[in-house]
């Protein structure tokens, strides 16, 4: 078929919507029509030819939401009709990590992945003959996609698409960094650095795991704002000064749980240097520039401080994302906030201005 999609052509050059073919889905495969796609940082970085696994041209973007169309041969999972929520993190079921319950990161597809193909090792996407490759698996700034059947969460039809797409990527993550990395005990003190999409989404975490009080430090008064809509009890504004800010206002011991979400590696340090003694879990989220290194004293650690790192905040996808969509269903969460911006899919070089002038939360692709 044929069909509409963003094709990164040149790092550090707008993208180019335009139209490519786009093959049946084959043994496993899904074919889904997208209904809405939030435009995420890592978009941005892959565009900008910072990332250097990176490559082009290829159809960019992994926060989406959309319809089953139709499905290939072994497809047990998914039928036509069904809504789901697109997963740059797969759950196969059957690998040794998806069989864990210590980690989310399926080993099923991850090579084929990163090279920009499906599992099989070729693209679905071409144009004029000439293979055309696919972004994190998902290649979702287009007006359908082809994945295969492990990286689709099959969700409530009730749920809203434009929504429930930012469960795709970036609320997911927040959420996840509180609930399935750190496993927030109801009754503790929790400090998130960072009020963007993953922090907000921890901050909002942290409250639906029952944490006593939850400290939002961010640059932006407004979105300090938002963080104390989400559940922040306190905000400060972040700077040189925030580690001890902290400890003054954890009686001299710091929080149980700090979460980062901001990729700044100085930060990172701060989320660390303010995790409490004796048990005191400093959770990061954000993506570091190339080749940068976070520095940790190590009395830190032999103190009792503990260290971990949460890719999609430890969801796995297909059994959880459902679960987070149902609790935004049940009035648990306000998802709305987050969507500050409805792009059309020829605006998505629109969406990346905004993000860069960090207007707003998500911009939302809605494809009609
Ligand atoms: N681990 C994952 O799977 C995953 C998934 C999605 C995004 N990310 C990463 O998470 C990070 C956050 O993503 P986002 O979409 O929320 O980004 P964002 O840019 O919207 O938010 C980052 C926030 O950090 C704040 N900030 C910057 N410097 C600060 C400082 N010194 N002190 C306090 N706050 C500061 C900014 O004001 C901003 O509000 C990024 O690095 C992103 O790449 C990771
Ligand atoms: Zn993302
Ligand atoms: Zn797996």
């Amino acid at each position: 078929m044929r069909m509409r999609a963003a094709v990164l052509e040149e790092f550090g050059q707008p993208l180019v919507v335009q139209e490519l073919d786009l093959a049946e889905p084959r043994a496993g495969e899904v074919l889904v029509r997208l209904v809405a796609c939030g435009v995420c940082h890592t978009d941005l970085y892959t565009a900008s030819g910072a990332d250097p696994s990176g490559y082009a041209p290829a159809v960019l973007g992994h926060e989406g939401a959309g319809v089953v169309e139709a499905v290939g041969d072994d497809v047990s999972s998914l039928a036509p009709g069904d809504h789901v929520v697109t997963l740059f993190s797969p759950q196969c079921r059957e690998c040794v990590h998806c069989q864990s319950t210590k980690t989310n990161i399926c080993l099923a597809i991850r090579d084929e992945q990163g090279k920009g193909h499906l599992p099989d090792g070729t693209t679905r996407l071409s144009r004029g003959g000439e293979p055309i490759r696919h972004f994190m698996g998902t290649s979702t700034f287009a007006e359908y996609t082809v994945m295969p059947q492990i990286a689709l969460a099959k969700i409530s039809a009730q749920a809203p698409l434009d929504r429930a797409c930012l469960f795709a990527c970036g609320l997911s993550t927040g959420l996840g960094a509180a609930m399935f990395t750190a496993k927030v005990e109801a009754g503790s003190t929790c400090v998130v650095f960072g009020a963007g999409m993953v922090g907000l989404g921890a901050v909002a975490g942290c409250r639906l795991q029952g944490a006593d009080r939850i400290v939002c430090v961010d640059l932006s008064g407004e979105r300090l704002e938002m963080a104390r809509h989400q559940g922040a009890t306190d905000t400060l504004v972040g700077g040189q000064d925030t580690v001890d800010a902290i400890l003054e206002m954890t009686g001299g011991f710091g929080a149980d749980y700090t979460i980062e979400a901001t990729g700044n590696v100085a930060v990172m340090r701060q989320a660390v240097e303010s995790a409490r003694m004796g048990w005191g879990l400093a959770t990061m989220c954000g993506v570091a520039g190339k080749g940068e290194t976070l520095d940790i004293v190590p009395r830190y650690l032999i103190t009792g401080r503990r260290v971990a790192g949460s890719s999609f905040g430890g969801v796995k996808g297909r059994d959880q994302v459902p679960q987070l969509v149902q609790r935004y269903l049940d009035g648990e969460l306000d998802v709305d906030a987050f969507l500050s911006h409805r792009i059309t899919l020829d605006e998505v070089n629109k969406g990346f201005e905004l993000m860069e002038a960090q207007d707003g939360i998500r911009s939302v692709i809605e494809f009609g």
